[in-house]
């Protein structure tokens, strides 16, 4: 493995995978950095499928660059149990992409309205993909359990943290320090785990 390439554009995630991927000691690089500009259309129906089909859209124009590189893509997203796993794959297109997080978490505060704690569970999801540079697929998963709050509250992080509540820690996901919330999160069990498969593979 000569380098990774991570397919986003979102500066906030290449500083965590930096961070995290550094005792790989191989050049982890945005899109951008790598050269590459392109829009992937997100439609599949599970967090796994649409990593791999950003993985392997970005593998496939990486390829004329460099042979020896693993691109790894991402998509994450909320589910509530009590709303049958919505917004899931939907979490960024939920009441429209322009739609802002004050609402949609309303909306979801909303929907729960009368739904007793024990009932309000749900889980920040994070599927990532890698695309080897011999083509094979891995992916890892990492999950962050918790219960939708009754308002929102903390102003750290986005979408939906001010209104996912941990009751194991008394606080919302937006309310933790990035780094705790790090620690703990979804993206970082996924990215620790991804992190041991390319450790594995030696690739
Ligand atoms: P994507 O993985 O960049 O497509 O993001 C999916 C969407 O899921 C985001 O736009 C947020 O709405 C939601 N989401 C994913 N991870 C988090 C998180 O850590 N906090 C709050 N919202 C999140």
């Amino acid at each position: 493995m000569e380098k990774i390439v991570f397919a986003t554009g979102n500066a906030g995630k290449m500083k965590e995978i930096k961070e995290i991927m550094c005792d790989l000691k191989v050049p982890v690089l945005s899109m951008k950095e790598a050269g590459l500009e392109l829009e992937i259309e997100e439609n599949g129906s599970t967090f796994e499928e649409n990593a791999v089909i950003k993985a392997k859209a970005v593998a496939a124009a990486a390829k004329s660059i460099d042979q020896g590189i693993v691109v790894l893509a991402d998509d994450s997203g909320l589910e509530v149990d009590y709303l049958n796993k919505e917004p899931g794959v939907y979490s960024a297109r939920y009441m429209g992409e322009d739609t802002s997080y004050r609402i949609k978490n309303q909306s979801l505060i909303d929907r729960l309205d009368g739904v007793p704690d024990e009932k309000r569970t749900a889980r920040f999801v994070c599927a990532i993909a890698a695309v080897m540079p011999d083509g094979d697929v891995v992916t890892t998963r990492g999950v962050i359990e918790g219960k939708i709050g009754y308002e929102e509250r903390g102003t750290n992080g986005f979408g939906y943290d001010p209104i996912f509540y941990l009751p194991d820690m008394s606080r919302s996901t937006a309310e933790l320090m990035p780094e705790e919330k790090n620690n703990i999160s979804h993206r970082g069990n996924a990215l620790q785990a991804m992190k041991e498969e390319l450790k594995k593979r030696r690739v």
